[in-house]
C-alpha cells in the first residue's frame, strides 16, 4: 500500500535529527565528528575529515583565504543515517575567528551538543555559541570530553556550567577515575558500566550491573574508585536534578556524559542516548502563523550562502533548511522576498566527503541550492503561499573599523559592493550621524573583516581600507514616548550612528560607558539588536 503524503512526512519527520555541535577550539569537535560519522558509516577511515580540512589546501575551488588561513571559513553540513535515524550534523567553525556564520547556521539546528574539555571547562566561544542556543530554547546537550587526562572535578564542571550558562545539569554516566586512573564510565539510567581498557584504547566492554554498588565494579576498579563512585553517585542522587524530559526539550536542564572522543570511548553510547532523546524537527514560526513539519506544502529559509567556492565562475551556494513538505528536484517554488516562481534543479546534498544531487528531502534536511545571486541570507521559498520564517535574528556586533576606498575613483563599485555584501549578511554597515561621514563595519568575528576585503577586492576590484576603531558594544537606541536622542550624550566613550535602515545606534568602547549612559538616559531603550 503507497502511504500518503502526509504519512510519508510524518514517518521523515520523525527519524530526523539536525543538530550543530557547539565548542572552543580545541576541545575536539573535529574527533567526535569524526568518530559520529564513523559510526554513521559515513566515513570509513579515521582521519578523513581532518584530511578533508587538509586536503582543502590543496584543491583551488575553495577561496583564497581560506587557504592562506587554514581554516573553514564557513560551516558546512554532514549527514548519515544511524539506527534508522537520518542525522545532520551542522557544522561550525571550529577557529577562534567565528562569524555571524556560524551563529546563523545554529538557527538551523533543533538541538546542539555542547562539546567541554573535561580541564578546561566552560570556554569563551562555547559561551558565545550556548547563549544563541539558550535564546531559541533548544535542547542541549553536553559531552565532557578527554576523560582520559586529568581534568577538573566533575561536580566542578557541573556547578560551572549551571553558574556560567544558567542551565542545570543532569549527569547520565558518572567517571570512575579519570586521567591514567580511567577504568570506565557508570551509566546512571541504563544501569551498566562501560569499561575503559587503558592499555589497548579501542577495546570497551559494557557489563551489566546492579547499580553502583555492585561488587563487579569494586573488582574492576579497585576499593578506593568504587567508594568515590558510590559516595559521588549518592550524591547525585539525593542531591542532583533528576531527570526531566520536559525540562530538557525546553533547554532549561542539559543531560551530561562524559567521554573521550579520541579513544572513540563513550562516543557510541552517547549517540544512541542522544538520537534517542533529541527532538525531531519542530515546527516554525511564520509571518502565516506555525509552520508544521508535516504540512504538505514545501517551505524553507536560507540561513547561509557560500560564496565565491570557485573563483573562475564565482557561483555561489545556498543553505537551505527546509521547514515543512517534501523537497523534490526540479521542483517550482514561490521566492518569497522577490515575489516570482523559481525552479530547484540541481540542488546539492551533503554527505561527509562530497557533495550530491538530491532528488528528494525532508524537513529538519538542509540542501544546497546553486545561486546564480537571486539569494540573500534569509530568504524564504515556499510553495504556494507566502510565507516568510522570521528565523535569523541580527547579532550585536562586537568588533568596529572604519572603511574607506583607497581609490577614490573606484567610488561607484566600492558603494556597490558594500551595499551587496551588507545585504547579503556578510558584515553590518553604520555610519556617522556628524559633519564627516564616516562608514563603520561591524562583525562578530575578526575572520569577517578579511573575507569582506578579500571579496571586495576580488568580486568589485576594489581596494579598501580597515582602520580599527575602540568601539565594543552596538546598542539600538530608541527614545520613549514623545523623547528624542540628544547626540551630545554620546560623545565621550561613545558615539552615534545609523544602522542601513536608519535607525540610531550607539556604540560604547566599554562596559562602563554603555552603563552610564543607561542609568543617565532611563527613557531610552537600549536594545542589543535592530528594533
Ligand atoms: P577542535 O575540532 O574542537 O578544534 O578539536 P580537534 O578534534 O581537532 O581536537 C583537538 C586536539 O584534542 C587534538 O589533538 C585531538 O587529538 C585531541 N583530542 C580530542 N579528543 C580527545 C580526547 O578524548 N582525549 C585526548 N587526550 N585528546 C583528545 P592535537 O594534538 O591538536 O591533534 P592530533 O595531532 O592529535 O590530531
Amino acid at each position: 500500500m503507497t502511504q500518503t503524503l502526509r504519512e510519508e512526512l510524518k514517518n521523515e519527520v520523525a527519524r530526523r535529527r539536525t543538530f550543530a555541535i557547539i565548542s572552543h577550539p580545541d576541545a575536539g569537535k573535529t574527533t567526535l565528528t569524526e568518530k559520529l560519522l564513523l559510526f554513521g558509516g559515513a566515513i570509513h577511515t579515521a582521519g578523513s575529515v581532518k584530511a578533508r580540512k587538509a586536503a582543502r589546501h590543496a584543491t583551488s575551488d575553495w577561496m583564497e583565504i581560506e587557504k592562506q588561513r587554514g581554516i573553514s571559513v564557513t560551516s558546512s553540513v554532514m549527514q548519515f543515517e544511524y539506527a534508522g535515524k537520518h542525522v545532520n550534523i551542522l557544522d561550525t567553525p571550529g577557529h577562534q575567528d567565528f562569524s555571524e556564520d556560524t551563529y546563523r547556521t545554529l538557527t538551523a539546528a533543533d538541538s546542539a551538543v555542547m562539546l567541554i574539555d573535561v580541564a578546561k571547562g566552560v570556554e569563551a566561544q562555547t559561551i558565545k555559541l550556548f547563549q544563541v542556543c539558550a535564546k531559541r530554547g533548544i535542547p542541549i546537550f553536553t559531552f565532557i570530553n578527554k576523560l582520559d587526562r586529568e581534568g577538573q572535578n566533575p561536580f566542578d564542571l557541573l556547578e560551572e556550567i549551571e553558574r556560567v550558562l544558567g542551565i542545570r545539569s543532569v549527569p547520565m554516566n558518572w567517571p570512575i577515575g579519570m586521567g591514567r586512573e580511567l577504568c570506565g564510565v557508570y551509566d546512571r539510567m541504563k544501569k551498566q558500566v562501560e569499561v575503559f581498557d587503558g592499555s589497548d584504547h579501542s577495546t570497551i566492554e559494557v557489563k551489566k550491573v546492579e547499580d553502583y554498588n555492585d561488587p563487579l565494579i569494586r573488582q574492576m576498579a579497585g576499593d578506593y574508585l568504587a567508594d568515590q563512585l558510590v559516595n559521588e553517585c549518592e550524591l547525585l542522587d539525593v542531591a542532583g536534578d533528576p531527570f526531566d524530559y520536559e525540562k530538557v526539550m525546553q533547554g532549561q536542564l542539559t543531560p551530561v556524559f562524559f567521554g573521550s572522543a579520541v579513544n572513540n570511548f563513550g562516543v557510541q553510547t552517547f549517540l544512541e542516548n542522544f538520537l534517542q532523546l533529541a527532538p525531531q524537527p519542530a515546527s516554525r514560526k511564520s509571518t502565516e502563523g506555525e509552520v508544521e513539519p508535516t504540512d504538505e506544502k514545501f517551505s524553507g529559509y536560507i540561513f547561509k550562502i557560500q560564496a565565491n567556492m570557485n573563483p573562475a565562475h564565482r557561483d555561489r551556494l545556498a543553505f537551505l533548511r527546509i521547514c515543512s513538505g517534501k523537497f523534490e528536484r526540479g521542483m517550482s517554488v514561490r521566492h518569497v522576498r522577490a515575489g516570482k516562481e523559481i525552479k530547484l534543479s540541481q540542488p546539492q546534498q551533503f554527505l561527509a566527503q562530497d557533495r550530491e544531487i538530491v532528488d528528494t528531502a525532508y524537513p529538519g534536511d538542509i540542501i544546497g541550492l546553486f545561486d546564480p545571486g537571486i539569494f540573500r541570507i534569509g530568504d524564504s521559498l515556499s510553495q504556494g503561499s507566502s510565507k516568510v520564517f522570521d528565523e535569523l535574528p541580527t547579532f550585536s556586533p562586537e568588533i568596529f573599523s572604519k572603511v574607506s576606498v583607497k581609490n577614490a575613483l573606484k567610488q561607484k563599485q566600492y558603494l556597490k559592493g558594500l551595499d551587496q555584501l551588507t545585504e547579503e549578511g556578510m558584515v553590518q554597515v553604520f555610519r556617522s550621524v556628524g559633519p564627516f561621514e564616516d562608514t563603520y563595519l561591524g562583525v562578530v568575528g575578526q575572520l569577517q573583516f578579511d573575507v569582506f576585503e578579500y571579496r571586495m577586492k576580488n568580486e568589485y576590484g576594489v581596494d579598501i581600507q580597515l582602520a580599527r576603531t575602540p568601539f565594543q558594544f552596538a546598542r539600538w537606541i530608541v527614545a520613549e514616548g514623545s523623547g528624542k536622542i540628544d547626540p551630545t550624550k554620546f560623545r565621550i566613550n561613545s558615539t552615534l550612528v545609523k544602522d542601513k535602515n536608519d535607525n540610531d545606534v550607539a556604540l560604547f568602547e566599554n562596559e562602563y560607558a554603555m552603563r552610564t549612559a543607561m542609568e543617565r538616559m532611563p527613557e531610552v531603550k537600549f536594545l542589543e539588536t535592530a528594533p
